[in-house]
């Protein structure tokens, strides 16, 4: 592992990135930290705050508003008068137009939000460049399916005109997560806003900041009250959303364990839901594949975002015939990784979002290392004087773990991997499949048979040949078995959003 300026003395570092995180908030920290309901910046009704930190530093970014019930409930009235009063009045061509300015938005901002999106989770800045292309080309995708969504007419017989409409539902709830804060946001407000819904949105307490600055940089585009932000704690502003009796559908992502609690509030008033959650993803290498190309993908699969992804080729599987060599260039590869301010150009691994989830993924691996599993590379935290403030852990490949470990069957959301090495394919496979999770698969070969074969027999929502990691908007993504249900990024989404009402007319 190296570090951007290992000459440099690291008290000297430490005392510049300080610097450069607290020019960087007075920069681009949004004006308005409050709760967005009605097009109005407001207080919690309980008075209460809480503060998001910057994971680089530890120091405290931010103080936002601590939504509860009562905050959740005006925001979803809020959210119908304005479907009752404006938003179902617009034509699908106003809702295009609208979609399309929140893109130029972000264009225009671009820097300024990921900059934001750096400091408040965490993520290198050029992956928080990423992030945000991809935020304006998703509501850009949106508009123009705002467009090409239709019912159609169904043939029976010349005694009866069938025909299906596809209707919004009105308000729908959104709960979203801290690795990708805004590009999460975007996924689920394309859609939802697109079919002609209203929104009530609930950010992730650890990174409420990039959403707050959209929603204040959008409030002359978005008519007030189509979109409505409560910042806050799951069980205070996430559960009352998801159990809100006038919420009409649902779509969360994050952890499959708060899922299934959101699900059961579903429940209750049978609220139709969309869930996107964990994952434990199988990356596959057989013998021919190119090795190159094989070690940069799998580098991509588990450490972009420093595996904070819920897509994560966690589980490394390389053919026998190729392991040897494949271990050692991954290896010196994972060294070569820079981990560091995550504001620097050439870090490739900033910390983890926070100092919990730091506990939790060094619980997995000291875990793994007492049931005797071998590091191939990391391990720990890195060993860098200058980040010790800060959520570093340091790309970590682990071998000889049992498949059954804890390690391996959980979700570890952090830059480590398990590898296993494999001869028989049919055996291999089983094993892939040997989780509760199903969200994605990478496949490394020059074979299309093989290829195809496997895309076939891995139980995964989505599977990336000879890459990985790649979100172009209109390819659908989800999950199967516990990694959930439901399609986003896609027509699919849409298709979530709307419900079909089928007339009947008779023609006798
Ligand atoms: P989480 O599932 O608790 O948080 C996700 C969102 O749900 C946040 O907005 C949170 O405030 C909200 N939430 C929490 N409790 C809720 C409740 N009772 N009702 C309604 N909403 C609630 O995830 P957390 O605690 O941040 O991370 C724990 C683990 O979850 C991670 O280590 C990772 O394994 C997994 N995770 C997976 C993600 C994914 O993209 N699939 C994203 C984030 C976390
Ligand atoms: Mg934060």
């Amino acid at each position: 592992m190296s570090t951007d300026s290992e000459s440099q003395d690291p008290a000297e570092r430490k005392s510049a990135i300080v610097t450069r995180h607290e020019q960087a908030a007075e920069e681009v920290l949004p004006g308005h930290r409050e709760l967005f309901i009605g097009g109005e910046w407001v207080s919690s009704a309980s008075g209460e705050t809480f503060e998001t930190t910057d994971p680089t530093t530890g120091e405290t970014l931010a103080e936002v508003q601590a939504g509860g019930e009562a905050d959740v409930d005006r925001a979803v009235e809020a959210a119908w008068n304005a479907y009752e009063g404006t938003y179902s009045g617009l034509s699908t061509a106003e809702r295009q137009a609208m979609l399309e300015s929140i893109a130029d938005t972000v264009d225009e901002y671009s820097e300024e939000f990921a900059r934001l999106e750096s400091l408040d989770n965490g993520k290198p800045i050029s992956e928080a460049r990423i992030d945000m292309a991809l935020v304006a080309d998703h509501f850009r995708y949106f508009a123009g399916i705002a467009r090409a969504h239709e019912g159609r007419t169904v043939e029976t017989d010349d005694s009866r005109h069938v025909q299906t409409l596809r209707e919004p539902y009105g308000v729908v709830g959104q709960i979203i997560p801290w690795n990708f804060p805004l590009l999460m946001a975007a996924w689920k407000l394309g859609p939802a806003l697109a079919a002609g819904n209203t929104v009530v949105l609930k950010p992730a307490e650890e990174t409420p900041l990039t959403v707050l600055k959209l929603m204040e940089l959008t409030e002359d585009v978005i008519p007030d009250g189509v979109v409505n932000v409560v910042t806050g704690f799951g069980p205070e502003a996430g559960a009352p959303l998801a159990e809100h009796p006038d919420i009409r559908k649902l779509a969360f992502t994050g952890s499959t364990e708060i899922g299934r609690e959101v699900m059961k509030g579903a429940a209750d008033n049978i609220t139709d839901l969309t869930l996107e959650l964990g994952g434990k993803s199988p990356l596959v290498v057989f013998p021919d594949a190119d090795l190159e190309r094989a070690v940069e993908t799998t580098i991509t699969a588990i450490f972009f975002n420093t595996g904070e992804c819920c897509c994560a080729g966690s589980r490394l599987f390389v053919h026998e015939d190729v392991k040897d060599d494949f271990l050692d260039e991954l290896a010196a590869a994972a060294e070569e990784l820079t981990v560091d301010d995550p504001l620097l150009e050439a870090t490739d691994l900033g910390p983890k979002v926070t100092a919990e989830q730091v506990e939790r993924t060094m619980s997995y691996i000291e875990e793994a290392e007492q049931a005797g599993a071998a590091f191939v590379t990391g391990g720990s935290q890195p060993d860098d004087e200058a980040l010790s403030d800060g959520c570093f852990v340091a790309p970590t490949l682990i071998e000889d773990i049992d498949h059954d470990s804890r390690a391996v069957q959980e979700e570890i959301f952090g830059p480590v991997q398990e590898v296993f090495t494999w001869s028989d394919y049919d055996e291999m496979i089983e094993l892939a499949n040997d989780v509760d999770y199903g969200l994605a698969a990478g496949v490394l070969t020059e074979d299309l048979t093989k290829a195809h074969q496997a895309v076939r027999d891995i139980e995964a929502g989505n599977v990336w040949v000879n890459t990985y990691n790649d979100f172009p908007a209109g390819q659908p993504f989800g999950g199967y078995k516990q990694s959930g249900m439901g399609r986003e990024t896609a027509q699919e989404a849409v298709e979530h959003y709307t419900q079909t009402k089928t007339a009947n007319i008779s023609l006798r």
